[in-house]
């Protein structure tokens, strides 16, 4: 089964590329990790930074990190407790002894640098789908569609979609669609732009439907309640006593 009409995909295809890119092209924020050229490590460590930390927040720490440990032989090389000290209020510091452990087998079996294959960056601790298809696509121009939290609110928008966005059926139908509408000569800019615009405008409360490049295509904002989506759960009801 197809994720959506062949007609429907087409128009939202024709969207991201007349509309969406643009868009992206012209409003994205100049934030460290996106100047080009995207060095491999350095988009690994912004999105373990990224992973659950707002990014104004994760800029700082992006600036120092780096400056310390300036390539992966570096990390590798570093006792574990300097690498948490450099992470020191950033919070879950799993990320960081993953990243420390990462570096050693980029060491070991990599030749110090981040593979280019997505089946060997998604084996290396702390890359799951989405982190794997950010660096696959940011630092390597893959073609592989990342899905988070906020590509997953902005695509259950577009589609109106009545199903709870945390099953996972419904995961895998969004990333179906995300990939159908990765645009394969610029898979950065369509995975960065779609994350963009969850972040500037299809924002979780008070999304700005009239300043978004979407919105001809959009079925939630046809409603008129686009904050209706994505649904949630009904709340389970406490019994009385
Ligand atoms: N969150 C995760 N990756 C990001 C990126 N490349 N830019 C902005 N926010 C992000
Ligand atoms: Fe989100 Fe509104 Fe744009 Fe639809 S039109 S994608 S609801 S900001």
């Amino acid at each position: 089964m197809s994720v959506l009409p062949p007609q429907r995909l087409r128009a939202l295809r024709t969207a991201v590329r007349a509309r969406l890119l643009p868009w992206f092209a012209r409003h994205a924020r100049a934030l460290p990790w996106r100047a080009e050229p995207r060095p491999p490590y350095a988009v690994w460590v912004s999105e373990i930074m990224l992973q659950q930390t707002r990014v104004d927040t994760v800029i700082p720490y992006f600036h120092r990190f780096l400056a310390r440990f300036p390539d992966p032989a570096t990390l590798a090389a570093a006792p574990l407790r300097n690498v948490l000290k450099c992470w020191e209020n950033l919070g879950y510091y799993s990320r960081a002894r993953q990243l420390h452990r990462a570096a050693q087998i980029l060491v070991c079996d990599h030749g110090g640098k981040l593979p280019a294959d997505p089946a060997q960056l998604a084996a290396l601790p702390g890359l799951g789908p989405y982190t794997t298809a950010a660096i696959a696509s940011f630092a390597f121009g893959l073609s592989l569609a990342v899905l988070d939290g906020n590509v997953m609110r902005v695509f259950a928008r577009l589609l109106a979609l009545p199903a709870d966005i945390g099953l996972p059926a419904t995961k895998k139908k969004l990333q179906r669609l995300a990939d159908a509408l990765l645009l394969k000569d610029k898979p950065a800019a369509t995975n960065e732009a779609w994350m963009e615009l969850g972040a500037l405008v299809c924002t979780p409360r008070n999304p700005r439907c009239a300043d978004c490049p979407l919105r001809g295509v959009c079925r939630a904002a046809q409603t008129g309640r686009p904050e209706a989506y994505p649904r949630k759960k009904k709340k389970m009801k406490v019994p009385h006593k």
